[in-house]
């Protein structure tokens, strides 16, 4: 074993359990280990700007090289060609996968490789619990180290929860599965019974007499408990909740890689997990705040959910509107002393961030203040409205968020909805029906003058609910591809 430092204080060799496997670190492995970790401390640090998330995604490259290389150069499970081999079969997967995706079903993309972290610490936990010796935690007496069990109930639990409730999040953000919230009855009591049992079921496993390896039949009930749980938890959650989800699995995922990380006896595993476990948790909180939802009934699992969401609802296109050329909106932009631009969902889909930026820098020539307004959940990943505004190259200080811009729409001349919907929805604000209720939305009717954007009057938005800002008087619908509709507004201006 290695000693770092001389104690002044004797140890007696009893304070060791005589059955305890020691893992000796080698040093130049700790320090390596700590040197990753310093750098994604930095790369979370560097990612909260977008002014210095490019620095910030260096660093995480630079941990990653360096925690990478230092676990196969001490690789101790497998041998050399096995790790080569998993990584070139992941990684072919990896690319073919990350090429084909449209970015529109990022999200769903996210969720499924969630469930695959979820998966990985499954099978760790199942392959330490039927081969303890391989992974050093076999005690001199036959049975697990407690302290393993401890872990591998924990990490196979965290694990499963993450994969059930990924594979569920994922079927309903690709459409596999309704959108709206089902809703079991008793559902409360049913998962507060579950997760009771999966607590009592790891203290029953840590604390059992007979623990060798694969004997104890509960860790198999645990973990069927565990999958059943993720799956329960995540079904209730209605559509208009999703982004809080994905970035809650996001968070989950980061524990049960740390869980892995302690049953393979990886520092790196452990750090990393930690900080995506929380982070994942601040972000989904910010969401959460975001949304105007409590933190704890969505992760209880759609508390107060009401039904509707996903695809409910139509439009109600009866009801009068007005609609707007691409000459009619040029000449009022060009006029206009501020326009705001609200990108959502839409303006993804259509790829029309590069020409609105271009409108915006016409605009800006002609005297114009421009500004972009950036709602939390607008588009379908957090931060969407940002990578892709960034991607165009649109000024960092033209960009804000709903609290910073929200009061400035009464002295706005023009807003520019490009393909928004639920994040401009008054219903947010008016109807307790609506499943967006309470969700606070961009003020945009207290604009002069509304452009807004979209290809039928028919579609509606992820919430599936009407809009009435397509119905009022300042109201001019630009109905068409967002980036078509964007270009020809270019060409008159
Ligand atoms: P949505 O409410 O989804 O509205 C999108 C709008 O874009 C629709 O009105 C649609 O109408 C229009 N559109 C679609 N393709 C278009 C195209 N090619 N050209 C022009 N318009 C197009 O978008 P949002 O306002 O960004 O709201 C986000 C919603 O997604 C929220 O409900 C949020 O909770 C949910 N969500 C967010 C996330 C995250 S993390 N951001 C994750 C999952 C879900 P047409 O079909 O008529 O064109």
């Amino acid at each position: 074993m290695v000693a770092p430092f001389e104690s002044a204080v004797e140890i007696p060799a009893e304070a060791f359990p005589p059955e305890a496997a020691v893992h000796a670190v080698n040093p130049w492995v700790a320090l390596a280990y700590l040197i990753a970790g310093i750098c994604f401390i930095l790369a979370l640090r560097g990612l909260s700007s977008p002014a210095t998330s490019r620095s910030g995604n260096r660093y995480g490259m630079a941990g990653m090289l360096i925690a990478v290389v230092t676990t196969l150069v001490t690789h101790e499970i497998a041998s050399l060609p096995e790790i080569l081999a998993a990584i070139a079969i992941g990684g072919a997967i990896g690319f073919v996968i990350a090429r084909r995706i449209a970015m529109t079903a990022m999200p769903q993309l996210v969720a499924a490789f969630h469930s695959l972290v979820g998966l990985a610490a499954v099978l760790v936990a199942v392959a330490a619990f039927l081969n303890p010796d391989a992974f050093g935690i076999l005690g001199a007496d036959g049975n697990i180290l407690t302290v393993s069990r401890v872990e591998m109930a924990l990490g196979a639990a965290i694990g499963a929860i993450t994969f059930s409730g990924s594979v569920i999040a994922f079927a309903k953000l690709n459409g596999n599965m309704s959108g709206s919230p089902i809703l079991l009855p008793g559902r409360h009591l049913i998962n507060l019974g579950t997760l009771a049992a999966i607590l009592a079921m790891t203290a029953g496993f840590a604390l059992s007499a007979h623990a060798g390896p694969g004997e104890h039949p509960i860790f198999w009930v645990l973990l069927a408990a565990s999958f059943a749980i993720g799956f329960l938890l995540i079904i209730p959650i209605g559509g208009a909740d999703m982004p809080v989800v994905v970035s809650m699995l996001n968070s989950y995922s980061g524990w049960a890689a740390a869980a892995m990380g302690f049953t393979l006896h990886n520092t790196a595993m452990i750090v990393t997990g930690a900080l995506v476990g929380s982070s994942g948790a601040i972000l989904s909180y910010i969401m959460c705040r975001a949304m105007n939802r409590s933190f704890l009934s969505v992760i209880a699992g759609g508390f107060g959910a009401q039904g509707g969401g996903g695809d409910a609802g139509e439009a109600r296109t009866e009801r009068p509107w007005k609609r707007g050329s691409a000459e009619d909106a040029a000449f009022l932009l060009k006029e206009a002393g501020q326009v705001i631009i609200i990108p959502g969902y839409g303006m993804a889909v259509a790829q029309a961030q590069h020409v609105l930026r271009e409108m915006g820098d016409l605009l800006k020539e002609h005297g114009v203040t421009v500004k972009y307004a950036i709602h939390p959940v607008a588009g379908r990943m957090p931060g969407h409205m940002n990578v892709l505004l960034a991607e165009a190259n649109v000024p960092y200080d033209e960009v804000f968020e709903l609290e910073d811009i929200n009061s400035e729409f009464a002295q706005t001349d023009v807003a520019f909805i490009i393909g928004a919907n639920d994040v401009v929805n008054p219903a947010a604000r008016n109807d307790r029906s609506s499943p967006i209720y309470g969700m606070p939305v961009f003020d945009v009717e207290k604009a002069k003058t509304i452009f807004f954007i979209k290809r039928s009057m028919g579609g509606v938005g992820y919430a599936g609910v009407d809009n009435d800002v397509f119905y009022m008087d300042q109201t001019m619908m630009l109905l068409g591809d967002a980036k078509k509709v964007v270009e020809e507004i270019v060409k008159a201006l």
